[in-house]
């Protein structure tokens, strides 16, 4: 099978397992006497379970169990009171409209789901509240401060500029909705020993929860997830279905698969949470920003806390001596969100990027030349330095291939028939991170290397990065080096999440290779034997059939020195039709600044992802919710719109490719969120340019455009 593919050392390590379906994924492992979970959610939206009746439930055939809160299957840490999070079958509260509230076990998944529509539930309703934007202008709703509030020289000094722009600019709720849907199988065997296949991640922090939860070892808990179809940010917490599945498991003393609905995927793993975003804007008349003040309000859980970065990027991304900040977070009768790609930067962006390029038009400057005149040379906000940054050079590589010189300043300026043309570009920023992880390296005679890290792969490409990685400093072939992951019994690595582990993971592979060589080199000369000896023969000399290694890596303390970021430059054209409004995204050169390329094939595709994610954010995706019911009104993929084929244009990618000299050995700094981050403003400059109408509220839908 193997050699009907072309295999180039960029290719994929998995690719070919991927598109052949050998790839395993969590919900397709068949174990011995699996049986099947099928939740069954709240129909209200806030309030108190007065009764539930499962006789019926518990008749049908090939029903096991119905798990509540009535029967509470034990749950060590929940017996204690209070706390986060949610405990879910321990508690008969209503939270949120489609709040998990009993679990139906039985032998096959289609009987579960019948003997699911047989549970007849009786609530108590109390008044709630999922009005976002209501309780924003409502004095009384509750505001929680979500981050400190930050200030920089003046307070408000927008408000004395020569020059001033004051908006208002609105996110809707968007879901993570990757294709694989959200869920666990859960096996709790013999000595309190489980095994999960779980669509996580984080193996580690699934151990961790699950083993916390059941107050049981951490190693009593093996995690297998080798493969995820998806996450962007959605599984990198253990959600209370997958508790349940663990303790319907425990009780039932058989292997029990839980995995849940479309629709539920809106509801109980989380979203972007909907924002409100005021930025107040001064500059003067040579276009030297003076003032920048962003207040941010994100929508929130009454249950539970989730807070996010949305003001951080205004704090040092252009050069204004003065900057405050304030972010609250308004907490609703609604699920809890969660980090969603480009987790708080990417709403912030879309915020302060076209308020930046609404005053460049104020100023009649190109929004290019408005961003290069304030491009900072060291980080404003911690008077120290940038460990590397090219966003002067981006803007000139990413202007150079849109064909920026074709753009006119003046909007509704271009047209190609009834369709009218604009360019909008836009900057995102984040984090460039790096933790601590263990890898083992096994060194075989046989002319193979085995490395191995509890880390994940969502999809990113981290088995195919960190080959490459020990491919170049082992100068071995690719297919000679199998990278193992997605296994909570292996070296520990951190979660994958904030574009961290490339950086992370990657920094103890270089370790482990580098300590092979001095190993291999050691044994070299200790056996008479020349130093470019090959390893396989210096092992074979020594009568060894392996070597190993385990290393731990992490930032040097020097990093502090400096403020590291991943930055991106992202390009579009749109073609926006006069007579409909239906906006098209025509071109698009995303331009990465993240340091060293390591793997150019998978990076690439990280900011291809990244702009299809960036046109449904900016174009189509909105979950909409009636505030009359608290309820969902297009959970499904016909009605919540997510970009096909037909809406994406050929993506441009450029690389800055220049190595960060501080954040690892490799230089190479994260990349998978800057994909996505600020493109949406890029898209929303663009039909500024293209009609003259400033559309502030994503996503920009027809209507919007035909009623500015
Ligand atoms: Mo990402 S939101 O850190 O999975």
């Amino acid at each position: 099978m193997e050699d009907l593919f072309f295999i180039d050392e960029n290719d994929r390590v998995d690719g070919i397992e991927k598109v052949t379906g050998k790839a395993k994924y969590f919900a397709e492992y068949q174990l011995p006497g699996l049986v099947y979970g099928v939740l069954v959610t709240s129909t209200i939206t806030k309030g108190k379970i007065i009764g539930i009746e499962a006789k019926a439930a518990n008749n049908a055939p090939g029903v096991l169990a119905v798990l509540s809160h009535l029967n509470k299957p034990s749950v060590p840490a929940y017996e204690q009171e209070g706390g986060s999070p949610m405990k879910i079958f321990y508690t008969d509260q209503i939270f949120f409209n489609g709040q998990p509230i009993a679990l139906v076990v039985a032998d096959t998944f289609e009987r579960a789901t019948y003997a699911a529509s047989l549970v007849k539930v009786s609530y108590e309703k109390t008044p709630f509240n999922t009005d976002f934007e209501g309780s924003i202008k409502d004095t009384k709703a509750k505001k929680l401060q979500g981050q400190a509030p930050y200030k920089r020289g003046v307070e408000n000094a927008y408000k004395t500029a020569e020059v001033q722009v004051e908006a208002v600019y609105t996110l809707p709720v968007e879901t993570h909705n990757p294709m694989e849907l959200h869920g666990i199988i859960a096996d709790w065997g013999v000595n309190d020993n489980v095994t999960v296949y779980a669509k996580t991640q984080g193996v580690k922090s699934t151990q961790n929860t699950i083993a916390g939860t059941f107050k049981i070892p951490v190693e009593n808990v093996q995690v297998n997830s080798q493969f995820v179809g998806g996450g962007f940010g959605m599984a990198l917490r253990t959600w209370p279905l997958e508790i349940a599945a663990v303790m319907a498991s425990k009780q039932l003393k058989k292997p029990v698969k839980l995995v849940i609905t479309r629709d539920q995927m809106f509801t109980m793993v989380g979203n972007r949470p909907a924002s409100y975003q005021k930025i107040g804007l001064g500059a003067n008349k040579d276009g030297k920003i003076t003032g920048i003040t962003h207040t941010a309000f994100g929508q929130g859980a009454t249950y539970e806390n989730f807070t996010e970065g949305v003001v951080n990027m205004t704090k040092f991304m252009y050069a204004s001596e003065n900057v405050n900040t304030n972010y609250y977070v308004v907490p609703l009768d609604m699920g809890v969100p969660i980090w969603m790609r480009g987790p708080g930067e990417a709403t912030g962006a879309f915020a302060l990027e076209s308020a930046i390029d609404e005053m460049a038009y104020a100023l009649d400057m190109d929004p290019l030349d408005f961003r290069t005149k304030n491009d900072p040379e060291t980080d404003p906000a911690q008077n120290r330095p940038f460990s590397s940054k090219y966003v002067k050079e981006a803007y000139k590589l990413g202007a150079a291939k849109i064909g920026w010189g074709n753009r006119k300043n003046k909007p509704a300026s271009l047209n190609d028939g009834p369709w009218q043309i604009g360019y909008g570009v836009s900057v995102g920023v984040f984090n460039a991170s790096r933790g601590r992880a263990s890898v083992k390296g096994i060194l075989k005679a046989d002319g193979t290397l085995v490395l191995q890290s509890a880390t994940s792969d969502i999809g990113p490409g981290t088995g195919t990065g960190m080959t490459l990685i020990a491919s170049r400093l082992m100068s071995l072939p690719v297919d000679k080096i199998t990278f193992e992951l997605g296994d909570s019994s292996l070296p520990p690595a951190p979660s994958q999440g904030g574009s961290a582990t490339l950086s992370t993971v990657g920094a103890a592979v270089n370790d482990v290779c580098v300590s092979l060589k001095s190993t291999i080199a050691e044994l070299a000369a200790n056996s008479g034997m020349a130093a470019t000896s090959n390893f396989v023969d210096v092992l074979k000399k020594n009568n060894l059939p392996m070597i190993e290694v385990t290393k731990q890596s992490q930032g040097s303390p020097e990093a502090k020195n400096y403020s590291m970021y991943s930055f991106s430059i992202h390009f579009v054209q749109v073609k926006v039709h006069q007579a409909t409004g239906v906006v098209k995204v025509s071109k698009i050169v995303s331009v990465g600044d993240s340091g060293k390329i390591v793997s150019p094939k998978t990076a690439r595709s990280q900011m291809v992802g990244g702009a299809v994610g960036g046109i449904g954010m900016a174009l189509t995706e909105e979950a909409i919710l009636d505030n009359r019911y608290g309820r969902y009104v297009n959970n499904n993929f016909a009605d919540y719109h997510v970009p096909v084929n037909a809406d994406v244009p050929d993506i441009d990618v450029i690389f800055i490719d220049k190595p960060d000299p501080i954040i690892n050995p490799m230089g190479a700094k994260g990349m998978g969120e800057i994909a996505l981050i600020g493109f949406s403003a890029a898209v929303a400059n663009a039909v500024f340019n293209a009609t003259g109408k400033r559309i502030r509220s994503l996503p920009i839908t027809p209507d919007k455009i035909l009623a500015s």
